[in-house]
């Protein structure tokens, strides 16, 4: 894929222009290739926004650095990116060596915060990962290193790009059912998926910020975009009781487990090439277990949750999360001054073919489709009037083709101006982790919480 180096650097100031802070375009060299630095070669890092850039950008940027505090890993992960530049355990030398344009954070979620204030600090613009962070004060903190440094701040979210978010966002938006007045959103998470957050750092609080914040993150933002409005008061309700110190027994890890035969969560992490090398031989490095027991005690994040949250135009938001459900999907119904839209993915008894789970959390990871595979019904019913059904050309890989089209829109195609406004800067990120972030609060409290009372960040009527 050809790409011109004037392309890029204009389509970051795009992307970045929907932030609620003044942003500028990046002052690269255009002679040169953009200079990206990554932290966290992860799976997310290294497939996502590692191989991938290599394979399709690598004609206007190159990888000066990668770092991770795993060296072990680390250098796997630099020969699968096939990148040739030094690596690092030290963000902070790989920043003051390497003098990279752009830092892409893919570390763990609760350390999001650390390398976006200093990469902003050290002069460097930055792309995070979601989460934008784990809780207000780190949010805080990001938000006035933002302001201070002068440097522009975009989270990736995908959601946005799919071609049925996007649908749904277009209608609501051309008033199709009049003014929005409440949504019901429902996500279930299957036992493929669901529980692989359980098996490792998701699974603890003060390294995800629950489920609330590094899987809801995704859904507040949709919301948010949706609705078109910010969000002003939250009150919720969520408990663990499936995974965790609820499980029947529990091992060490699935492979050297005592119950393999009677665990339903069994996972052979050795049948998993990819996993094997990418998690497995490192683990002696930082003793980062990929195959944890779902059922161990330390698990203090939720595996239900439900919320209700006010916006400020109003609109009222009924949300729950289900982390152990039969099958994936989701639904989402709205209500608005002149009829409903329902709207809804992979909920099998809708579906006339059957649907293998586990192969489904493969393709939804995967990278390398693309292809369009079926339609998916949208249902606009007016009222007084009879219900319509529309069609949308759905794909399965990556996000709902969400990831493609994030990155393209970054790299290929930005001077294509988005009617739909699917860029994210920081002031979504926070929106979208203050939801999950008041959500814990009111669960800890009992009470509703304002999200006005987080940060310095007051919700708007209409998102800017
Ligand atoms: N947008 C999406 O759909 C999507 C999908 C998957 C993951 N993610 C995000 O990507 C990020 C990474 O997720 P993942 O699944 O790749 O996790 P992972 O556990 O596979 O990788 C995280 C990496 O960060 C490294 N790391 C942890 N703490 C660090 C530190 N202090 N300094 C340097 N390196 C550190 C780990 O060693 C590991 O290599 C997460 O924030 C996650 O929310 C987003």
């Amino acid at each position: 894929m050809k790409n011109s180096r004037r392309e890029f650097v204009f389509s970051i100031s795009m992307l970045a222009a929907s932030s609620a802070f003044p942003i500028q375009a990046f002052a690269f060299d255009k002679s040169k290739k953009l200079k990206v630095a990554l932290v966290g070669t992860g799976i997310r890092g290294i497939t996502f926004w590692g191989k991938r850039l290599m394979d399709e950008y690598s004609e206007i940027l190159e990888f000066v650095g990668l770092s991770d505090i795993n060296p072990s890993r680390l250098e796997y992960g630099k020969t699968y990116i096939g990148a040739s530049c030094p690596t690092f355990t030290s963000f902070e030398d790989m920043v003051s060596i390497t003098k990279p344009d752009l830092v892409i954070v893919t570390t763990k979620d609760s350390t999001h915060h650390e390398f976006i204030i200093k990469g902003l600090g050290m002069g460097c613009d930055v792309l995070t990962e979601k989460p934008l962070t784990i809780d207000e004060v780190k949010c805080q903190q990001i938000l006035d290193a933002e302001k201070v440094s002068k440097k522009n701040l975009i989270v990736g979210f995908n959601y946005r790009w799919s071609p049925y978010a996007t649908k749904i966002k277009e209608l609501i938006s051309n008033k199709t059912i009049g003014d929005l007045v409440s949504v019901d959103f429902n996500w279930y998470l299957n036992t493929y998926h669901g529980a692989s957050y359980f098996r490792r750092w998701h699974g603890e609080m003060d390294s995800s910020g629950s489920l609330w914040v590094h899987k809801a993150t995704h859904h507040f933002d949709l919301l948010n975009w949706w609705i078109n409005s910010e969000p002003n008061e939250v009150f919720a309700y969520g408990d663990l009781e499936f995974y965790g110190k609820n499980g029947p027994y529990r091992g060490k890890n699935c492979r050297t487990c005592n119950h393999k035969n009677e665990c339903a969560f069994y996972w052979d992490i050795h049948k998993d090439e990819f996993s094997k090398k990418l998690y497995i031989d490192h683990e002696h490095a930082d003793g980062y277990i990929r195959d944890n027991c779902l059922f161990r005690e330390d698990i203090d994040i939720y595996d239900k949750m439900s919320a209700q949250v006010r916006y400020t135009d109003n609109t009222i938001l009924n949300y729950s999360l289900t982390t152990y459900s039969p099958f994936e999907g989701w639904r989402v119904a709205f209500n608005g001054t002149e009829g409903r839209i329902e709207a809804w993915l992979d909920i099998p008894y809708f579906e006339n073919t059957s649907i293998d789970e586990a192969e489904k959390h493969a393709n939804e990871m995967a990278q390398d489709g693309g292809e369009i595979v079926s339609k998916k019904p949208i249902v606009v019913h007016k009222l007084w009037q009879e219900f319509e059904t529309i069609q949308v050309d759905m794909e399965e890989s990556g996000h709902g083709g969400g990831d493609k089209r994030l990155q393209d829109k970054i790299f290929v195609n930005p001077e294509v101006p988005d009617p739909f406004g699917r860029t994210a800067g920081s002031r979504d990120g926070a929106m979208s982790v203050l939801i999950g972030i008041a959500a814990r609060k009111s669960i800890q409290s009992g009470k509703p919480i304002k999200i006005s009372e987080l940060t310095d960040l007051e919700p708007q009527v209409r998102r800017t």
